[in-house]
């Protein structure tokens, strides 16, 4: 990619949102440590480079840093937040405690003459979150956005082709913060904007081609966003020399496992080999009894890997095993390690080498979540596959509090589908936005209740919906009164065993997305 960016890793919040912005400007980026090196760097050849935000105090003792021959290579380089501080404290400023720490929406003024803030108004909104802040320009640097509280907002070498920006123009609250890093990228650095998912396709056709040439690839297929894509991408490509094996655990959401099996099966849109385990019962029994949460995940992870294992067994030796793994787990694999496991996610970190394969492929390893999606959607995946919200690999194994039963599943999908149903129609009818997750639960709570003349004595359901960019952070999201009550009363009168319906107004922390 000759039109490429590097987006430098100082460990702040916003680091992919930031390689996700340029990308939104048609243009290629990429994230790397800043313990890379500038050898790595220089190698890389990008015509432009973004240092991020971080937690750090930059003029502190062993704080993250990249030398000061960064500046010298000759190409552009924007500093944001602790990146432009660093940058300031590198050259020859001042970097301190700031007199008013600033955090949220803060008015900020622009000089237009700035190439950064070119077409864009002379005050606007943006989003700050700073404790330090530059107290003196290093030499050659004039500022060019102030706030009431902050006098350097911005400052350029213009020379030098240098930027800092103290704010975060990669976060949706600042209002021209997409049209900052576009000036940066097309006007500053040069960059055509060539990174188009059309092309995507295209190109990692001819590519996946090449690679496979006449050899067998395999694929598991979850039914997910990311393996479905790219076993429509694979299909694509190859064709037939593609062998998918889709396990439905029988614990999928209604109706999943025939809407997989309806895209990828014989009567779908694409030629390949499609094998359909269904391996309810198997599952049921191998969960019978199991309460703890983690056991139970492990159980589906080891079963799901035995019964991959069984079908390629009899597949025989494949060239390829394909991965949906996409950038983030690549990012997030690299930078990983110090966090400790809260959940363990089984189909993180991919499938064990049992498998008789020579070479690995992963289509979609370069690609965000929001780019995978238009891939889908250029491969004529239907929406509501490409839209399918983040789904756990454990599925409804995860949301049945205790012990997991063919009976306790099939409430669950029943009350998830009406939910879920409800849900999109308000959203339809603008009566609220659409959270970034929402599904039902079963409690494995039981309580009386009064339904007719009868007493009864039932489980309970839990609605979640959560708001959350990251999935490590999340809200509740409101929900009209109006919207929960229609949901509960289908759910009672339209799910037998159930009659009670709780809505979940946990954030996380201290909860988990998840109720296991
Ligand atoms: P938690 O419950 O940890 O969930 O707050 C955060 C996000 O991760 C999803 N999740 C999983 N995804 N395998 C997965 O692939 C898992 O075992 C798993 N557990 C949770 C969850 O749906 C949410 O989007």
């Amino acid at each position: 990619m000759e039109n490429k960016i590097i987006v430098i890793d100082f460990g702040g919040q916003y680091n992919q949102l930031v390689a996700r912005r340029v990308r939104e400007s048609n243009v290629y980026s990429e994230i790397y440590s800043y313990r890379v090196g500038i050898e790595k760097i220089r190698e890389l050849n990008p015509k432009g480079i973004i240092l991020t935000g971080g937690p750090n105090s930059c003029y502190l003792e062993g704080a993250p840093n990249m030398g000061q021959e960064l500046y010298e290579l000759g190409i552009p380089v924007l500093g944001l937040c602790y990146g432009a501080q660093m940058m300031m404290n590198d050259l020859g400023g001042e970097v301190g405690i700031a007199p008013v720490r600033e955090y949220g929406k803060t008015k900020t003024y622009f000089n237009g003459e700035s190439p950064l803030f070119s077409r864009i108004p002379e005050e606007s909104i943006v989003w700050m979150s700073h404790t330090d802040y530059i107290a003196k320009l290093a030499p050659g640097f004039e500022i060019v956005a102030h706030t009431d509280d902050c006098p350097v907002a911005a400052a350029q070498n213009i020379e030098r082709k240098l930027y800092a920006i103290q704010f975060h123009p990669e976060v949706l609250h600042t209002e021209y913060g997409k049209n900052i890093l576009t000036n940066f990228v097309h006007n500053i650095c040069g960059c055509e904007p060539d990174w188009r998912m059309d092309s995507f396709v295209a190109d990692s056709i001819g590519k996946i081609k090449e690679k496979v040439g006449d050899g067998k690839v395999l694929l598991a297929l979850s039914g997910g966003v990311d393996s479905s894509v790219a076993a429509g991408l694979l299909a694509k490509a190859i064709g037939n020399q593609l062998t998918c094996v889709f396990v439905d655990h029988g614990l999928m959401r209604k109706n999943e496992g025939d809407e997989v099996e309806a895209i990828f099966g014989p009567e779908g849109n694409f030629d390949l080999n499609f094998i359909r385990v269904n391996a309810h019962e198997r599952y049921y029994s191998k969960l019978a009894g199991v309460t703890e949460p983690e056991s139970k995940r492990k159980i589906i992870g080891e079963e799901f890997i035995r019964i991959f294992e069984e079908e390629s067994k009899k597949i025989g030796a494949v060239d390829f095993l394909a991965q949906g793994t996409i950038y983030p787990d690549v990012v997030e694999s690299g930078l990983g390690g110090e966090s400790a496991v809260i959940k363990s996610h089984h189909n993180v970190g991919g499938l064990p080498d049992f498998v008789d394969f020579k070479e690995i492929i992963e289509p979609l390893r370069d690609l965000f979540k929001d780019e995978v999606r238009k891939v889908g959607l250029e491969l004529g995946l239907p929406e509501y596959l490409v839209f399918r919200q983040p789904f756990p690999g454990p599925g409804l194994g995860i949301r049945i509090i205790g012990e997991v039963t063919g009976e306790k599943v099939k409430i669950v999908q029943d009350a998830d589908f009406i939910y879920r149903e409800e849900i999109g129609k308000a959203v339809a009818e603008g009566l609220m936005e659409e959270p970034n997750q929402y599904f039902a639960a079963l409690t494995n709570m039981r309580s009386v209740g009064v339904m007719g003349d009868y007493r009864t004595y039932d489980y309970a359901i839990a609605l979640r919906a959560v708001r959350t960019i990251d999935f490590m952070t999340a809200e509740a999201a409101d929900i009209p009164a109006s919207v929960l009550q229609r949901t509960m009363s289908r759910i009672i009168n339209e799910v037998n065993g159930v009659n009670r319906v709780l809505y979940d107004i946990t954030s996380k922390p201290p909860g988990t997305i998840e109720l296991e």
